[in-house]
């Protein structure tokens, strides 16, 4: 069992991933979940967040964090995601609790008093998480492993190199891959392989409420992602939580990782480097294929999982 945290931008594969990580509680117990501005303004990030945990009848703590990035100014995914940052499903009206301390201080206080090592799913641009770092160093011996959907080592998103998580804050993205912590990179070369199929997702609109939701949100997702070039739809931050579950559906390769920060084309790629020889320096592990269908078969399960446990309106 791992004690989770996730920072998040909901974001319809934030989404997702959420669901998914709320269908397993006797392998993942979340702490908590943060947001941070990404794919919309934190205000919509953290609203989409609400709506999902509300939808759920969940009690999993819940703070917002950053607007933007350290040093830039936010550049949302409303071509991605809608103006929401989560079109395609209407919540309803309704609240749900946000704690009243920063998304950082939230983080570091669910770190040093969980019981043992915190594992981090991070689905979003890096910046609660370099903030964090920082400010409180001391929790980087109580950090497991961070488990998180960025970069790419092979293509970009954002622009021809750079991946959109990387690129909104690549300085927070530097300071977290050279914190030294074991990290799982869940990059493009795998995302864009782990897709749902236009006829997975329909059926997910036959099934209960919750696998319907999750039908009606990424068919939205799904036409959006036809601008982009996508048949299928890839859920990309469902994989750092795919990993956690399951590692054996992922392949990947250790090796050492760092982010390009200055302007210019190559702001926010993700270098691969395997000259450095000491596999101490080889602390990532690059995923870069996955069983496609064990990924979606996860998804749908889960989803069904939601079906038959969670709360019903
Ligand atoms: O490039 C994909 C990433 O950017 C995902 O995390 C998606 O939610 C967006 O934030
Ligand atoms: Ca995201």
């Amino acid at each position: 069992m791992r004690y989770l945290l996730i920072d998040c931008d909901p974001g319809h594969d934030d989404a997702m991933a959420i669901l998914t990580a709320c269908a397993h509680p006797e392998e993942l117990k979340i702490l908590g979940i943060t947001t941070v501005g990404g794919n919309q303004t934190l205000k919509r990030v953290t609203e989409n967040a609400k709506n999902i945990l509300r939808f759920l009848c969940a009690d999993i703590p819940l703070a917002s964090g950053q607007e933007g990035p350290l040093v830039r100014r936010l550049q949302a995914a409303p071509e991605a995601h809608g103006d929401s940052g989560m079109d395609g499903f209407d919540f309803g009206t309704g609240d749900y609790p946000l704690a009243s301390e920063h998304a950082v201080t939230f983080l570091y206080e669910k770190i040093m008093a969980c019981p043992e090592k915190v594992t981090i799913a991070a689905l979003a641009p890096l910046t609660n998480l370099a903030l964090l770092l920082k400010v409180f160093p001391e929790v980087k011996e109580k950090i497991s492993c961070i488990s998180m959907m960025g970069g790419g080592i092979s293509h970009g998103n954002c622009t021809e190199l750079t991946e959109f998580n990387i690129y909104v804050d690549p300085e927070a993205a530097q300071i977290v891959f050279t914190s030294g912590i074991p990290i799982v990179m869940a990059g493009l070369d795998v995302t864009e392989k782990a897709a749902v199929t236009a006829e997975e997702i329909e059926s997910l609109k036959t099934k209960g409420r919750i696998s319907r939701m999750a039908g009606e949100l990424l068919t939205f997702y799904h036409e959006s992602g036809k601008q982009f070039g996508f048949v299928d739809s890839p859920i990309h931050d469902l994989c750092a939580v795919a990993y956690l579950l399951e590692p054996g559906m992922f392949r990947g390769e250790r090796w050492h990782v760092e982010v390009s920060t200055e302007d210019g084309p190559a702001r926010g790629l993700t270098y691969a480097d395997k000259r450095l020889a000491g596999n101490e320096q080889k602390n990532v592990l690059v995923l870069e294929d996955v069983d496609r269908d064990r990924f979606a078969g996860l998804f749908i399960e889960a989803l069904e999982r939601l079906d038959a446990s969670a709360c019903s309106r």
